[in-house]
């Protein structure tokens, strides 16, 4: 069993590598082999949109004119049995780094061959061999976790663009919302970000969330992408999800 972490932090060895590394000591704990993939060290370009890897129907990782790291990834996430999207929350959102990433990955992980709702030309999975086991984890620097539905549109976001991708369902999402030692003063708040501290809770949720995603592989309960499935999932309201932000 093979379990990938890809972080899109600027920051190797701070918070999210920091959870993002526990949740993979989670999926070890279950016998998992584990790698983490550091965007930030690789040669990642951007999307030029010339189409080829759109026009290619056949491959099952299409070819693109960039020839950067980019290849070397989606094999790793071919070769995975789950794979874990983790990034900070940066304006609400995931890192420029993860969307320049799933740009890159969208159409040569994906065909337009799809149907969806009578539109033909959706995007479908190519990496049909086997279904992957997906989970998300974000960080944040200011926005507690009971304030999460202000500011993380990225975890919904991460996991529609993980699932495709990856042919896989979610297993579990992990927000790391801001934690501070102490109430801070007026001031203090201004430089928030510098006070936030990982908790040991969270580092808990991360190794536990590791732990669900190498149990769900390992019980086959990892399904293919689906994207009815999907669809609902996305129209569910935070509550529905029983995430209304328990912070431990
Ligand atoms: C440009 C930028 C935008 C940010 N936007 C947010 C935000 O919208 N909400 C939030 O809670 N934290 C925000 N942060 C703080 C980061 O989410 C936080 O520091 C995160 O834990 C960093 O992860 P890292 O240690 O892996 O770099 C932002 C940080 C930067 C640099």
């Amino acid at each position: 069993m093979k379990v990938l972490a890809i972080n899109a932090t600027y920051r190797p060895g701070k918070t999210t590598s920091r959870l993002a590394a526990k949740a993979l000591e989670g999926a070890a704990s279950l016998g998992a082999a584990t790698e983490m993939v550091h965007l930030k060290e690789l040669d990642i370009g951007f999307c030029t949109n010339c189409l080829t890897c759109y026009q290619d129907r056949e491959a099952q990782i299409a070819d693109c004119v960039l020839k950067d790291d980019v290849r070397g990834v989606l094999e790793k996430i071919r070769d995975a049995d789950g794979v874990i999207f983790a990034s900070p929350v940066h304006n609400g959102f995931v890192t420029g780094l993860m969307t320049a990433f799933m740009e890159r990955a969208t159409w040569t992980t994906l065909r337009p061959t799809g149907e969806l709702m009578g539109l033909k030309g959706c995007p479908e999975p190519r990496l049909t061999d086997k279904a992957r086991a997906v989970a998300t984890l974000v960080s944040a620097g200011m926005m507690p976790a009971e304030l999460r539905q202000y500011c993380d549109t990225g975890s919904p976001w991460l996991m529609e663009a993980g699932v495709m991708i990856c042919n896989g369902s979610p297993v579990g999402d992990m927000y790391g919302g801001a934690v501070f030692p102490r109430e801070l003063s007026d001031d203090e708040w201004q430089r928030a970000y510098f006070f936030r501290e990982l908790s040991e809770a969270q580092e808990r949720e991360a190794f536990e969330l590791g732990k669900t995603m190498a149990q769900a592989i390992a019980s086959g309960q990892v399904g293919p992408y689906d994207p009815m499935a999907m669809m609902s999932m996305l129209e569910e309201t935070p509550e529905d999800n029983g995430e209304e932000g328990d912070r431990d």
